[in-house]
């Protein structure tokens, strides 16, 4: 790890991250007070994961804004490596995009990297990336975005979209660049060396601004990708990051899709969301109850809380006396459990209702290739 004992690359994320140091580690900016307001003002909506600091960090989100003040439409992208099943945290920048999507009113591409997670986890074959391409396309397709404006871009089936726009990138980023953004070694597969100019391809499928609601663990992508769009005669991505989701198990590190126990997938049953949560979801309580009344617990650390924080509970009062209470000793750690459970068990049922419907939907949001 590095001397801020914690690491952000997009195929690893380890430690308990300072985002504030993150920020200036990538060169971001961090979204300050005026910039939320301005945002507010446009979208007539204060969004609770702006609120919250949920998104925290952007790049160049100003411009976008002059933009579209102008009358200049920008298009949203943002993309998910179909490495298993989805789970609860990669719906936050799915949630917060279609959002976006319906306040600007703009086209959004969404892509899924089979070819990504095959190169990248030893395990996997393309047929199962691309199963799980599949799959992951169903829980975006259920969130509501509309057809008549969302495309999904499956890169295996894309290709032949991609390629000369990946092309044009590739040909403006060196060896170098490659290894000293992503620490690829000399054992490092040929498939990750080219894949940055696959993740960059997007960005220029329409000739317009592109915005990116993503986990700030792929900024380093779309550094390079700003770093060549001048020399290919385009505009910056610009980006607006949220937080990693914590695993279950504890704060650091995200929610990985190939921790079975630490992981809540869009996919699981309310008995088995329960004992998840219950079992596994990290306590910021006391070891017993006499304490836990006494000294009462800890939110921060608290991951039910967070999850109530960072996606189940919108509404700021209902929050306040949950953190309140817990803080205090009132409420015990198995009733904030017992909150989220109900909270997510109740998404859930609705997601899966959706996401079943989704598959007779997915034929009219896949790219087609020209
Ligand atoms: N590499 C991303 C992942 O592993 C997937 C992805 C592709 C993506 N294009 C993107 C994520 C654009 C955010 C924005 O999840």
């Amino acid at each position: 790890m590095s001397a801020d004992d914690f690491v952000v690359t997009p195929w690893h994320v380890e430690g308990d991250i300072d985002y504030d140091k993150l920020i200036k580690q990538f060169g971001t900016q961090k979204i300050s007070p005026e910039l939320l307001e301005r945002i507010k003002k446009i979208t007539g909506e204060d969004h609770f994961m702006l609120r919250r600091g949920i998104f925290f960090s952007h790049r160049e989100m100003n411009r976008i804004l002059d933009d579209y003040e102008k009358g200049n439409k920008f298009f949203l992208y943002t993309g998910r490596g179909p490495s298993g099943h989805t789970h609860i945290g990669h719906l936050v920048p799915w949630v917060f995009a279609k959002w976006l999507q319906e306040k600007f009113d703009v086209n959004m591409y969404f892509q899924l990297t089979d070819d990504e997670k095959f190169f990248s986890k030893p395990n996997l074959t393309l047929e199962e990336t691309k199963n799980f391409a599949y799959e992951n396309a169903l829980d975006f397709i259920a969130l509501g975005f509309k057809p008549e404006k969302t495309k999904i871009i499956i890169n295996t089936r894309n290709i032949q979209t991609l390629y000369p726009i990946a092309a044009q990138v590739a040909k403006k980023i060196n060896f170098s660049n490659t290894k000293a953004t992503f620490g690829f070694t000399n054992e490092t597969n040929l498939g990750m060396i080219f894949y940055t100019s696959l993740q960059s391809a997007p960005c220029f499928i329409e000739d317009k601004p592109v915005l990116i609601p993503l986990g700030v663990d792929q900024d380093p992508h779309f550094r390079l990708t700003r770093d060549i769009a001048p020399k290919i005669g385009k505009q910056k991505p610009a980006l607006i990051h949220n937080i990693m989701i914590p695993a279950l198990e504890g704060p650091g590190g995200k929610m990985s899709a190939s921790d079975e126990n630490g992981t809540v997938y869009t996919t699981d049953a309310p008995n088995v969301v329960k004992k998840k949560i219950n079992k596994y979801a990290f306590s910021g309580g006391q070891p017993d109850l006499e304490q836990h009344r006494k000294l009462g617990g800890n939110p921060d650390i608290d991951v039910s809380y967070q999850y109530l924080r960072i996606f189940f509970e919108p509404d700021d009062n209902k929050l306040k006396t949950i953190y309140d209470d817990y803080k205090s000793g009132k409420l015990l750690s198995g009733e904030l459990k017992a909150i989220l459970i109900e909270k997510m068990n109740t998404f859930l049922s609705i997601h899966q209702e959706k996401r079943e419907k989704a598959k007779d939907h997915i034929n009219e949001f896949l790219f087609e290739n020209k």
